[in-house]
């Protein structure tokens, strides 16, 4: 079951930035089957696609106004069965983006449900029972807006005021709240069933699963989550009986809570309690060469989280980047970057590249907001593939993008970097042809920690499997570092990344070791070693 995820290794695609086959400016499925190929060449054998259902784009497509519909501007639902079979037919798979938690407002089933007289989506979404009313202080529930309905009630809405939460009820619903309806009645009963319809569809056509957007907060008052954990098993049951291949990772960003609800993995990210932020994206992280960076809290919460959802077999995503975070170019230069993807990429769990991230491609700096990105926006630029018009993106007017491209895009591109042997494109090819060659660091090898202490240089940990065992060690700083190891007798420095890559040796003097008392122990600079234990 799912057993390809033992060694996916994903990529993901902001459908609208990627390719444009048409040259109208704006990526579309088309491109997507044209560069497939290129997304094999990196290594990566899964995808992960953002929204691409119909929709007016107030959130640039998490406000879907037809589940069941590909948006125009991409291309047609035959072009999406094309697209999952030309994958199929690399051995490579596809994750589509479900959005459960809520619409857009200009979808069918909200216009119907703001109708004074009832019919089947009355309930579909959280009304209060008059406009005037105030609601506030619930877990889970993000905003209210009121007026400009027949109905005459406020409703909830979960992002922008776009988006309409659906109704999966109230774990807790308040008494003195008649509208707060509890979880097994009609109304969220219906809303559950709906979702398994657009699941089934998008399967049936030949998907194989789905990044599920906002996992955790479908069900409101829920402060412990207990009723999202039981929801999410029961999608999970379902799934298991009519699609039992389908495979489900989830923006829940605690994976002692989701993985416990049946998803196979959950990405650590930019909110909720990871640290995820301080490998790559604080004021100080630790994959800077500046060296004032901690991954103390990130390890802590980390290894309680293995040790929690081991048993299930669950995997957390440590992702680049995504089309929610500032690029990470904009905190760390090419260099600190191949240490970052060594990283990445030697860790436990499931991958996750975000398309551009393997060859450094630049935040975008002062964009006005498109399609409710805000600051997101320059993390959506379009793709750069060579140093042709717009980078080999489009064939459009520069002016006709739809987000405009950093100016570094003439070297920042595909071509311009798999000529230099130095690049980070080239580093991220080796990487992941270093990572499936070694059983010791696939996806559910073993995990252990040798040192990593509060601001301290170097991270060192053990990955292991049955076939082979192998030390990684990390200093990013522009300080050698000291490291007490034992290095057993028999070893191989089988890759090297970063300045220990051209200009120094390592061997035994790099490790303070407790039988060699003079052993001096200091570990180079700015370099990631991996060394095989025999
Ligand atoms: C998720 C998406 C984000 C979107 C939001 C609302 O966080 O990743 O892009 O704006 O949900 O659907
Ligand atoms: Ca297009």
């Amino acid at each position: 079951m799912s057993r390809w995820l033992d060694d996916a290794l994903f990529y993901e695609i902001y459908p609208q930035s990627f390719c444009d086959s048409n040259g109208d400016g704006i990526g579309d499925i088309n491109g997507i089957i044209s560069k497939l190929d290129y997304i094999h060449s990196l290594g990566c054998n899964a995808i992960w696609m953002n929204p691409c259902y119909d929709s007016p784009f107030v959130d640039a497509g998490y406000d879907v106004r037809d589940y069941y519909k590909v948006a125009p501007r991409y291309g047609t639902n035959d072009d999406i069965r094309r697209l999952c079979e030309e994958i199929h037919s690399r051995s490579m798979h596809i994750l589509l983006d479900l959005v459960p938690g809520h619409t857009s407002d200009q979808c069918s089933w909200f216009r119907e449900s703001q109708k004074h007289d009832r019919n089947e989506y009355t309930d579909r979404y959280i009304w209060t029972d008059t406009v005037w009313e105030d609601v506030g202080g619930i877990v889970n529930v993000m905003g209210l807006t009121r007026g400009g309905t027949e109905r005459n009630g406020a409703y909830l809405t979960n992002f922008f005021n776009a988006q309409p939460a659906l109704n999966y009820g109230f774990a807790d619903p308040d008494p003195d709240r008649p509208w707060q309806q509890g979880i097994n009645e009609p109304g969220p009963r219906g809303t559950v069933e709906a979702m398994k319809d657009v699941m089934r569809f998008w399967l049936s056509l030949g998907c194989d699963g789905f990044r599920v957007d906002m996992a955790g907060s479908l069900i409101k008052a829920d402060p412990d989550q207990s009723a999202n954990i039981r929801l999410w098993q029961e999608f999970r049951a379902f799934l298991d009986a009519e699609y039992p291949d389908a495979v489900m990772v989830s923006e829940w960003a605690q994976p002692d809570k989701s993985l416990l609800a049946g998803f196979h993995m959950d990405f650590l990210l930019h909110f909720g309690p990871s640290h995820y932020m301080d490998l790559f994206r604080t004021e100080t992280p630790y994959f800077s060469r500046e060296g004032k960076g901690s991954l103390k809290q990130f390890f802590d919460l980390y290894m309680d989280n293995m040790n929690k959802t081991r048993a299930g077999g669950g995997m957390m995503c440590i992702p680049s980047g995504n089309h929610d975070m500032v690029r990470i170019s904009r905190f760390l230069d090419p260099e600190e970057l191949k240490l970052a993807f060594a990283f990445i990429l030697s860790m436990p769990g499931v991958p996750f590249i975000y398309y551009g991230d393997e060859i450094g491609m630049k935040y975008v700096e002062d964009l006005v907001s498109v399609e409710g990105g805000y600051e997101r926006t320059g993390s959506r630029s379009p793709m750069a593939f060579d140093c042709g018009k717009n980078a080999g993106f489009s064939a459009a007017d520069p002016g006709d993008l739809y987000i405009r491209q950093d100016d570094s895009r003439s070297t920042v591109n595909v071509e311009y970097e798999e000529r230099d042997e130095r690049s980070v494109l080239n580093e991220v090819r080796r990487l992941t042809a270093f990572r499936k060659a070694h059983p010791a660091l696939h996806n559910r090898s073993d995990f252990e920690m040798v040192y990593c202490e509060d601001h301290k240089y170097p991270l060192a940990f053990i990955r292991k499997s049955d076939e082979e065992s192998m030390l990684v060690i990390f200093n990013p700083s522009s300080e050698d570092a000291s490291l007490d190891f034992d290095l057993p007798e028999k070893y191989d420095i089988v890759y090297r990344a970063g300045r220990i890559r051209d200009d120094s040796v390592l061997d035994e003097s790099c490790f303070s070791m407790s039988d060699k008392k003079d052993a001096s122990g200091m570990f180079p600079a700015e370099s990631a070693i991996f060394i095989r234990i025999i």
